[in-house]
């Protein structure tokens, strides 16, 4: 916040050129709207403070896998970052380059593994050695040398919310740094895989860049050290885990700064430099668009009843997420005190609590802000709800990207 892409004009809320209202009008709602310009202007300035270092940005699919978002990143000359053969298919779907794409995750099918390799994609980042196993047996049966990081787990605290915290030793990622450490001595042991990167991933909307710094030193030093006895990391991945700004007052963290601080430690060093950015990305490009169907007074507060909910949008429910709710259009009004809630049949169904708002009632829209990243790709069909469309904005033009789901479509591929 302030989203640069959504401003108020002509007292309401637009998406670049666009008002919501003529997406609602034309898509209904919920909807998600993304702004393409904000998309790659994040990916561009990821580009332009890292352009005195080589390296390589793959976006990280799970964020927004929508295939228009990936075109569009794709087109731009990003790579991707892929946790599923479902995400690698998304990737190969919308047009990107499979030899940018590394796959990361804990618990990767021989079957994913496979497919992963069939695509001959850029590298896979391995957490463990029972999957390096598996990764040489395979690469072995199909004559493939595939080029691998092992995924170190720094035992760092990200202080961020603890179930998107990655970086500690009791988390179930990544390889301790010892057990990394002999498994380089052995490279040679491991063929046809070929050792030639490190990666890491400490978690995820992370403000505090002395943590990116104490992360960057570990790695850097741990790869030198590396390359003393072994000789082969040519690329450090740092991950993802830059934060977005969620609430009114909370400034996103800085690409520039934060490019401007791993080009400095980067140069000179002979390594290329790898990052996963996913929620810097989308997450500010991106809003949940929702129509009030009720307004519900009840004692002292207000429920407005909305027509997304949180099978739509999970974070509030699950991480505690605050979004800001702006209403569509603009109302001097008193501000009244409200719970947005969803129609679905739990109390942990809101996507808000306790928010000021201008007087609103049925009909009104209203847009649940920073949706991007994290939003549609958690949806789902519980209570039995159709997903909702997605939208994507340039200019003073918008495209229906994915058509809301229908009743059909809950019962797909089910028999009686
Ligand atoms: N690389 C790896 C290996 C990851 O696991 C992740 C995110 C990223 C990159 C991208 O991190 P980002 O730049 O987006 O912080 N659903 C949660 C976030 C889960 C993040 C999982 N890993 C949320 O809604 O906050």
């Amino acid at each position: 916040m302030p989203l640069q892409e959504f401003p108020y004009a002509q007292g309401q809320l637009h998406c670049e050129g666009i008002p919501l209202t003529a997406i609602a009008e034309a898509v209904d709602t919920p909807v998600y709207v993304y702004s393409a310009t904000a998309i790659r202007s994040n990916l561009r300035g990821y580009a332009r403070s890292l352009a005195t270092v080589p390296h390589e940005i793959r976006y990280s699919v799970k964020a927004n896998s929508s295939l228009a978002v990936l075109a569009l990143l794709g087109a731009e000359g990003s790579g991707f970052d892929i946790v599923s053969g479902g995400e690698l298919f998304r990737v190969l779907r919308a047009g990107g380059d499979p030899a940018k794409v590394v796959f990361s995750g804990v618990g990767k099918t021989r079957d994913e593994l496979r497919y992963a390799l069939e695509n001959e994609i850029g590298a896979f980042h391995c957490e463990s050695s029972q999957e390096l196993d598996v990764l040489r047996a395979v690469a072995s049966s199909m004559n493939a040398s595939p080029a691998v990081a092992l995924r170190v787990n720094p035992d760092i605290d990200a202080k961020t919310h603890p179930y998107i915290a990655t970086g500690l030793r009791e988390h179930k990622f990544g390889i301790a740094v010892d057990e990394a450490e002999s498994l380089y001595r052995d490279a040679g042991s491991w063929a046809p895989l070929r050792f030639t990167s490190l990666s890491c991933h400490i978690g995820s909307q992370i403000f505090d860049m002395q943590v990116f710094q104490e992360v960057l030193g570990q790695m850097l030093e741990l790869a030198t050290k590396l390359n003393r006895s072994a000789g082969r990391i040519c690329t450090i991945d740092l991950g993802g885990g830059l934060a977005v700004g969620y609430r009114a007052e909370e400034s996103s963290a800085s690409i520039k700064t934060y490019g401007r601080m791993l080009s400095e430690a980067f140069r000179g060093t002979g390594f290329r430099l790898g990052l996963e950015p996913g929620r810097s990305i989308v997450g500010q490009a991106g809003v949940l668009l929702t129509r009030v169907l009720y307004r519900k007074p009840a004692g002292r507060k207000t429920f407005l009843v909305v027509d997304g909910a949180m099978n739509d949008l999970l974070r509030p429910a699950l991480y505690a997420a605050h979004h800001e709710i702006l209403p569509v259009r603009q109302d001097g009004g008193p501000q009244v005190a409200c719970d947005i809630v969803g129609p679905v049949c739990e109390s942990g169904d809101f996507l808000a609590t306790n928010r000021a708002l201008p007087p609103c009632d049925r009909g009104d829209l209203l847009a649940v802000a920073t949706a991007g990243a994290y939003g549609f790709v958690q949806a789902s069909n519980y209570n039995s709800r159709p997903r909702a469309a997605e939208v994507l904005v340039e200019g003073d033009t918008f495209r229906i990207v994915r058509v809301r789901e229908t009743r059909e479509d809950l019962v797909r591929g089910e028999t009686v």
